[in-house]
């Protein structure tokens, strides 16, 4: 879908996420075509520059982050013409004024806020002051969103202050996700499907994020966020929403997000024995959480698995076990319905041996398996195995799928178009919070120290018990 000519602004703009993810993506959609001529990409930020050093940054990014044969120079050099640069200050007067100059009213605005929260007030507060924003202009946020109810709470606030909800993008990149969208489209595109996506059916669902990288160089923040906050309170809760929502009436950013808080709102708090938290050990130095951390005490989990109950007609009776971690034995995330066994088992072998598995691969290697039970080839009998039936988007979708468009590709795209229904809306933020903070509450009261896992294993011990207790096990994290 084309869009609009834009002036998109990148607070933060010499920023890690905007090297990395903001300016790559944009040039990616660049080379697709979907960057109208007239568009203008402007980076904000402290550093004293002009728009030809910030060019150079940028193509210094694209360098690092572009392969060289996806970057023909004459390519680049287009892309380049349309980045500016202003210094500004986000907490005085600094920069805006040319800002304003720079900035025009009949063209879609975007400010992106890839910024500290700290800074969301005293840019939102600037934006209005200076008239730099137009009255549909599009604010985008990263996340953290807050840190808990209370900080998100004041931070919808401090956006509600100066934008309506409707201008407001809460970026969580895992909406952006090609395979992500697919659960929606594979659940909602399908008559196969549906009718079995409830406790009737389903035993219980699986969700692994499984990373293989650790928080050395982000220890900082990541020892106060942790494994809940980090990836359990947005990404997790997200795929989660998404699988066992009802389904909307419409693909429209209030219908479906209207459908995700029910959910959220529909969470049992969740016992603490039904909770298992890990910190990675190494016996190499220095590759131990502990030693990345300033605090050599942190009691902060890298590590979380957790077995969740929504009550509602859907789902009642059916876990949902949860868990994420870094330094595991694979990058390895997926999303596995596990359905019940049939009833009856003609074949006088025992039920249980043979479930029908729904596993949706979000990264790597995207794409479906269905694992069915079938006759083993062969004149001896009627005797079962289980097969995979097994798709990869990439092979399923010849040349075109080659190329999976990263999440914030998509996600940039949508704020300009104006489509709000891949990101998160502040009442979701909220509820998602509210939820969380009893369960950190708990265990910090508790002062509970989490469980040792090795470096590339798949996890504290404790994680596979909680699923053993129940008859039940992990799938395996490989990639
Ligand atoms: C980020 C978290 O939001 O998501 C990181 O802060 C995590 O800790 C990352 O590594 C994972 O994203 P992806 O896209 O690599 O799965």
């Amino acid at each position: 879908i084309p869009v609009d000519p834009f002036d998109l602004v990148i607070f933060g703009g010499t920023g890690d996420l905007a090297r990395r993810k903001i300016l790559p993506g944009l040039f990616r959609r660049f080379l697709a075509g979907q960057m109208p001529p007239e568009s203008r990409v402007i980076g904000a930020a402290r550093s004293e520059y002009g728009d030809d050093e910030y060019r150079a940054e940028v193509k210094a990014a694209l360098e690092e982050f572009i392969a060289k044969d996806s970057r023909p120079a004459k390519d680049v050099k287009a892309f380049l013409d349309r980045i500016h640069y202003v210094a500004i200050d986000a907490t005085g007067k600094a920069g805006w004024s040319d800002l304003k100059k720079l900035l025009r009213s009949d063209v879609v605005q975007a400010f992106y806020f890839s910024v500290a929260p700290s800074l969301f007030g005293p840019l939102a507060e600037r934006l209005h002051e200076w008239k730099c924003a137009v009255k549909d202009a599009r604010i985008v946020v990263e996340k953290p969103f807050g840190r808990d109810l209370e900080s998100a709470r004041a931070l919808n606030r401090t956006l509600g202050d100066h934008f309506d909800e409707s201008q407001i993008y809460r970026i969580d990149h895992y909406l952006g996700k090609e395979t992500v969208q697919n659960l929606m489209a594979v659940r909602f595109g399908n008559m196969l499907f549906e009718p079995l996506w409830n406790a009737q059916y389903v035993d219980h669902v699986q969700i692994t994020v499984a990373e293989t990288v650790g928080v050395n160089g982000r220890g900082a923040y990541y020892d106060k966020s942790g494994a809940m906050r980090d990836m359990v309170q947005n990404h997790l809760m997200q795929l989660l929403c998404l699988i066992a929502m009802e389904p909307p009436s419409r693909f429209d950013p209030d219908a479906v997000r209207d459908e995700k808080l029910k959910v959220i709102r529909a969470l049992d708090p969740v016992d603490k024995n039904d909770i298992v938290r890990g910190q990675y050990v190494s016996e190499e130095d220095g590759e131990s959480y502990l030693e990345q951390v300033e605090d050599p005490d942190s009691l902060t989990e890298s590590f979380i698995a957790m077995k969740l109950n929504i009550s509602n007609w859907r789902w009642a009776g059916v876990p949902f076990y949860l868990r994420t971690g870094k330094k595991l034995k694979a990058r390895a995330s997926e999303i596995a319905i596990v359905f019940k066994d049939a009833p009856h088992s003609i074949f006088g072998q025992e039920l249980g041996r043979h479930r029908n598995i729904l596993a949706i691969r979000l990264q790597p290697n995207e794409g479906i398996t269905l694992g069915v039970t079938i006759k083993e080839p062969g004149p001896g009998g009627m005797r079962l195995v289980d097969v995979p039936l097994d798709m990869t988007f990439k092979d399923a979708l010849g040349p075109d799928g080659d190329e999976i468009p990263d999440a914030y590709e998509r996600l940039i795209m949508d704020v300009i178009r104006g489509n709000q229904t891949l990101f998160m809306r502040g009442d979701e933020v909220e509820a998602a919070w509210a939820w969380t903070d009893p369960l950190i509450k708990g265990w910090i009261e508790r002062g509970e120290r989490p469980k040792s896992y090795d470096v590339g294993s798949t996890g504290p011990e404790d994680a596979a018990v909680l699923m053993h207790r129940e008859g039940r096990k992990w799938r395996d994290i490989k990639a």
